[in-house]
């Protein structure tokens, strides 16, 4: 048991905000065709990620650590990978969004947010950024199930 909250309070604070429940009417403008393919013709989320994420989420999103479950010396965790070896593609694209918005200091987390930083433009290119960083098998999970 005591294990059992060790983990679920781990997998909390490592990002896994079960912040499903926010999909809102936002869900369907963040996946219109033409904004995709909008993303895909330019390079703008990949600029956006350099520039905002990599100091934390790592060049490619791999995150800086090896072990993303580990608390650093300041006993929090450090950033989760966002390039499919974490939990980032278990959550819906409203719930990455919050977690972009809003970050995550308000639920126990450290990650700021960037909701005044970032325009609308380049918060969606950067959120199909970190799709498309994500092997073809776990886009085609998670387009099946949300898009
Ligand atoms: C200062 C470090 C830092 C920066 C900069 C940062 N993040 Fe984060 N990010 C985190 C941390 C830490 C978490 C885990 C939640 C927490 O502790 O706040 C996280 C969580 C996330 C998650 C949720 C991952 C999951 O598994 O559900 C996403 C998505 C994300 N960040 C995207 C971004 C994007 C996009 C940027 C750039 C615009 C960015 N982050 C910049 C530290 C950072």
């Amino acid at each position: 048991m005591k294990t059992l909250i060790i983990l679920s309070s781990a997998l909390f604070l490592t990002g896994c905000f079960d912040s499903d429940e926010v999909q809102d009417s936002n869900q369907e403008d963040l996946n219109t065709n033409t904004q995709i393919e909008k993303n895909l013709s330019s390079n703008a989320g990949q600029v956006v990620f350099e520039k905002n994420c990599i100091s934390c989420h790592g060049k490619e999103g791999q995150g800086l650590v090896e072990n993303w479950k580990q608390r650093q010396a300041d006993g929090k965790f450090p950033a989760p990978p966002v390039n499919g070896t974490a939990h980032a593609w278990h959550h819906s694209p409203a719930a990455l969004m919050n977690t972009i918005n809003n970050g995550g200091i308000k639920l126990g987390g450290w990650m700021p947010g960037f909701k005044d930083q970032l325009s609308e433009d380049e918060k969606k290119a950067v959120l199909d950024y970190i799709h498309d960083l994500w092997p073809a098998e776990l886009q085609e999970k998670y387009d099946s199930r949300f898009k």
